[in-house]
């Protein structure tokens, strides 16, 4: 399976941090945010990515990643998301990378404890459509939050004032090829985006979706008090525990 980073964006909501630089490089404790979603990827078997970036600085990836042998990369592939056109929009660029084949897409700014391995190996095995992963939270307004009914998914409701459940949806998404034909059928949402969520309403629309509760700490890094979190959790207990 193929891996996808999306780290494009203009960071607003940590300005002026992101005024010149690229929210995904700035430092979480001792590295650039965007390594660990890299070895988040690496340590799930998925070594052959495509990383998306767009707005400040798309070029000092190409100067911190390089040919990313040193982050145990085999193969990296680079391209640009011209404007903030949203996750699925971001997404789209990867149709020709995808090859056909089952992918797995990570946001550039989440950051977990432990790993994937599982979902990624359960997801492996499904004969198709689409696998999430669910993070119980204090705060699930700020995230896409499932809505539940007894242990099946029924919808994913983004940002919603009074959540249905205590569950995020997390920025790690498992698709299989018909993706890029879902986003296609995508109308922009209220803040003008494409949106993931959508993606994955599709597929439970079809029936097609499954999911897994992540095991140890999740969290985003997008804004000052998540970049904070982000921080102090890394700098206490370390990430991407295999
Ligand atoms: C995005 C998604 C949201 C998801 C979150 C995870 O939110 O839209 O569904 O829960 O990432 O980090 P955004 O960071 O764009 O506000």
């Amino acid at each position: 399976m193929k891996g996808i980073i999306l780290a494009g964006g203009l960071g607003t909501r940590l300005f002026p941090l992101t005024k010149v630089t690229n929210k995904h490089l700035l430092p979480v404790y001792d590295k650039p945010m965007i390594y660990y979603p890299i070895q988040t990827l690496v340590n799930a078997g998925i070594t052959d990515v495509l990383l998306v970036t767009g707005g400040n600085s798309a070029g000092d990836f190409l100067r911190l990643i390089g040919n990313g042998k040193e982050l145990k990369l085999k193969h990296i592939e680079y391209t640009y998301q011209e404007g903030e056109g949203g996750i699925a929009q971001a997404l789209s660029l990867a149709e020709e990378f995808a090859d056909n084949g089952k992918i797995c897409i990570i946001l550039g700014d989440n950051i977990i404890e432990k790993n994937i391995n599982r979902a990624v190996e359960n997801f492996k095995k499904q004969a198709k459509g689409a696998k999430i992963i669910l993070k119980e939270v204090s705060d699930p307004e700020r995230f896409g939050v499932p809505v539940l009914d007894e242990d099946r998914i029924i919808a994913v409701e983004e940002k919603p004032e009074v959540p249905k459940s205590k569950f995020a949806v997390i920025g790690i998404y498992m698709f299989d090829n018909t993706v890029f034909d879902i986003i296609r059928t995508l109308k922009p949402s209220e803040r003008g985006e494409l949106e993931i969520t959508d993606v994955n309403n599709a597929y439970i629309k079809r029936g097609d979706m499954t999911y897994e509760i992540l095991d140890g700490w999740w969290t985003d890094a997008g804004t000052f008090d998540s970049l904070r979190i982000a921080t102090n959790l890394v700098a206490e207990t370390g990430a991407n525990k295999v």
